[in-house]
């Protein structure tokens, strides 16, 4: 299996994106969850992942705190998209196993050291602090990391927080800029895919339908996800993001994009965070990031019905 560790701000389709690693032992080898500060402070990201892994029953995954806001600015949160708690939709009991000792950025730079070079993948799918904030502090780790899969940035579908920035990147443009220019293979799911990976009544009757806890919860999730981008958006349902990423590992045959040139704007007065992408190639920059653009949502809500019912 690929080692990966996903990095996240719980939220409920983080929530999903973890569900679907953790059904996939075969092909994912869970190293860690680092939490960041994000859709929600950082006590209750940290909270979110172990409820999220104990309603998997997976008690023994390891779970790091991290930074708790981003490098250069106060921290914007999105309680308006995932409600007070950032996993509204269902009340699940209290988490009772255990947060990790040490820092979750002391966790990334140790696991990539001791790792064998290009074995490691990571999955941020919040504001990238931790990941950044670890590349500045041991730059050496860059060329050590198998490939950063990353939900975040929009191009032709623009921004879900101002007109011209995607959330993640928003959050904590610094910190993007900073793994946009690492050198570290890059794999970025923005909106232009994500919102392909949209629920509908179809898709949500099928997790709830599933056995167990686990179909039941995404279907209160989502439910409640979807009512945002329904009345926000008109959209047909609730967008995926996050779950693109650990689909992208178990399939990436069902997605595609161009390898392209992606830099972040950190000083623009209107489009601060926006991922500026080179998608027609006019810039001359060399490429650093597969930039994904399409998904088979069939197949994407296929492989997810199929892994969360192992759960
Ligand atoms: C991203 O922002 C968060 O609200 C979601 O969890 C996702 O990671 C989408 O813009
Ligand atoms: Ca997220």
């Amino acid at each position: 299996p690929q080692k990966i560790i996903i990095d996240t701000d719980p939220g409920q389709d983080d929530a999903v994106a973890i569900l679907l690693a953790l059904a996939s032992p075969e092909e994912i080898d869970l190293l860690g969850i680092t939490c960041v500060a994000g859709n929600v402070p950082l006590p209750l990201t940290i909270k979110n992942a172990r409820i999220i892994c104990e309603l998997a029953g997976k008690t023994d995954v390891k779970i790091f705190a991290g930074c708790d806001r981003p490098i250069a600015r106060p921290l914007v949160t999105a309680e308006h998209v995932h409600g007070k708690t950032g996993l509204d939709g269902i009340t699940l009991p209290d988490p009772v196993m255990p947060v990790q000792d040490g820092h979750a950025v002391d966790f990334l730079i140790e696991t990539l050291r001791a790792e064998p070079a290009g074995t490691v993948t990571l999955c941020p799918i919040g504001p990238l602090t931790n990941i950044a904030t670890a590349l500045t502090r041991a730059p050496d780790i860059a060329a050590r990391i198998k490939q950063i899969v990353l939900m975040g940035g929009a191009y032709f579908e623009v921004g879900n927080i101002t007109p011209a920035a995607e959330f993640n990147i928003y959050v904590d443009p610094e910190a993007a800029d900073i793994v946009f220019r690492s050198g570290a293979p890059l794999v970025v799911m923005p909106l232009d895919v994500t919102h392909k990976a949209l629920t509908n009544a179809a898709r949500v009757d099928a997790f709830r339908s599933l056995p167990g806890r686990v179909g039941p919860a995404v279907a209160s999730w989502t439910d409640f996800f979807e009512r945002f981008d329904k009345e926000k958006y008109g959209s047909e349902g609730a967008p995926l993001h996050d779950p693109c990423t650990v689909a992208w590992l178990l399939r990436p045959d069902i997605f595609s994009g161009r390898h392209i040139n992606v830099m972040i704007e950190t000083k623009g007065e209107f489009t601060l965070g926006m991922t500026v992408a080179d998608w027609w190639r006019v810039s001359g920059r060399a490429p650093n990031a597969q930039f994904i653009g399409d998904v088979d949502a069939e197949g994407f809500f296929a492989l997810l019905t199929e892994r969360l019912a192992r759960l």
